[in-house]
């Protein structure tokens, strides 16, 4: 088969790790993909948004399978434009995508369709949306960004204060731009959050193993949030019980409604929750691979992945089942000091020969941010690299990640040194 990944982080490196190990591949090729992906695929310099130039190259190309990883281009419609030109596509079409890029939207939908989420009220006023925060005065309160904002646009505020610095951000300041049109207002949850993403032809779903993503930039999850500091895969606190209701009460009824709607969905459904001991509730629906859950999660498949992505992708599950290792996997993500705010790029990445592509066993190093200038690796973004690492438990491959992460330089690396803390 010949495939092509959009996409160009650390979640499009760990699908084109995985799909070229496939004894079904003929040719892989990644657009834009990053200095990592460029050593098991082919990376095409065409930006993943720019979808009408992706459907023609795939044309062009007789591109058999594209795998959609971030969600830019599916909010966009990639997922249609493909199909109506008769190629096959891993992803949902625009309005499955709406899950993902409307709050709002996902909200009304949740609450619709009597999946369990948090209270919430919507505005698109700034001073309606302020005098509404007096109500939460002692407690925290949630604010969101109505659109996408590459998993920033989310502030759990400690009161009423904090929380009117970021409506204040978001509705006039438009830090996130059109996002800040609509803000959600929600009543904040504590707990556990875990990650569960199911892949799906549109009627039936394989639920993937579970994960747990480290959003703060700090560690004991203190600071602004990011794209994903870290993330283990399983988490414990995904129980059997716990599995069986967010088929029921999540997967089904989301399934059930969108087919009522007519919506096209062949791609990943991720589910954030927030576990405590006598509920859960969604945060937040992804229709994608997580950035870095995927980090954590692809590397304890045992099976081909080809065959389940191409399945789905023809709207037919129905044979596929896939393989898991009973390994826990823990990815380590490095950053560019500063990062979620200002940082410097072109920093000279050091210590990856003897890691990179499976030098080290149960190590995989996955490029997010990285370039090749001169014929040397530097970094290129916020999230430069994720270093995963599985073994027989968990403590284990935790040990393993950090030995692996401690031979990595480059000049104001970050990470978090807590990462799977909660499940030791
Ligand atoms: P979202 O993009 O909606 O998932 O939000 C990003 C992160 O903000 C989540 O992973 C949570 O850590 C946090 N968050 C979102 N909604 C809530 C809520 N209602 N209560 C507490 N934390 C939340
Ligand atoms: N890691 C969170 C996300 O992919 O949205």
């Amino acid at each position: 088969m010949r495939v092509l990944i959009v996409g160009g982080g650390g979640r499009e490196h760990t699908l084109a790790w995985k799909l070229a190990q496939s004894p079904l591949l003929e040719r892989l090729y990644c657009a834009p993909g990053n200095a990592g992906i460029s050593a098991v695929a082919e990376c095409v310099d065409i930006a993943a948004d720019d979808i009408e130039a992706l459907k023609k190259w795939a044309l062009e190309q007789r591109i058999d399978l594209t795998v959609v990883g971030p969600e830019v281009p599916l909010v966009l419609g990639i997922a249609d434009l493909f199909r109506q030109a008769g190629l096959k596509i891993f992803g949902p079409d625009s309005k499955g995508a709406m899950l993902e890029g409307s709050k709002v939207w996902s909200k009304r939908k949740m609450k619709q369709w009597g999946i369990p989420t948090a209270g919430f009220t919507i505005f698109d006023d700034f001073e309606d949306a302020r005098n509404h925060l007096a109500r939460f005065y002692g407690g925290q309160v949630v604010i969101k960004a109505d659109g996408l904002a590459a998993g920033k646009g989310v502030t759990v505020a400690s009161g009423p204060e904090e929380a009117e610095q970021a409506l204040y951000d978001i509705m006039i300041e438009r830090a996130f731009g059109d996002a800040g049109k609509r803000v959600v207002i929600e009543n904040c949850l504590s707990g556990d959050e875990v990650s569960v993403l199911a892949v799906t032809d549109g009627s039936r779903l394989i639920v993937l193993p579970s994960s747990q993503d480290h959003k703060a930039i700090g560690e004991g999850d203190k600071g602004p949030n990011t794209g994903g500091m870290g993330a283990y895969s399983p988490a414990p606190i995904y129980t059997e019980e716990l599995a069986r209701r967010t088929e029921a009460e999540v997967f089904r009824p989301l399934l059930d409604g969108f087919k009522e709607m007519g919506v096209d969905f062949r791609g990943v459904i991720y589910a954030g929750l927030m576990v405590s001991d006598e509920q859960f509730n969604v945060l937040e629906f992804n229709v994608r691979f997580g950035d870095p859950e995927a980090q954590a999660i692809i590397p304890r498949m045992r099976s081909d992945l080809l065959p389940l992505l191409a399945a789905a992708a023809e709207g037919d599950l129905k044979d596929i089942e896939p393989r898991w290792k009973d390994d826990s996997a823990v990815c380590v993500v490095l950053a560019s000091g500063g990062y979620p705010g200002k940082y410097e790029k072109g920093h000279i990445i050091k210590g990856l020969d003897g890691l990179d592509a499976g030098g080290e066993e149960n190590v995989a190093v996955f490029h997010a941010g990285t370039v090749l200038k001169d014929e040397q690796l530097v970094t290129a973004g916020g999230r430069v690299l994720g270093v995963t690492a599985w073994d027989s438990d968990l403590k284990k491959a935790v040990d393993r990640v950090y030995s692996a992460v401690d031979k990595i330089t480059f000049k104001g690396c970050y990470f978090r040194r807590d990462i799977a803390h909660r499940a030791l």
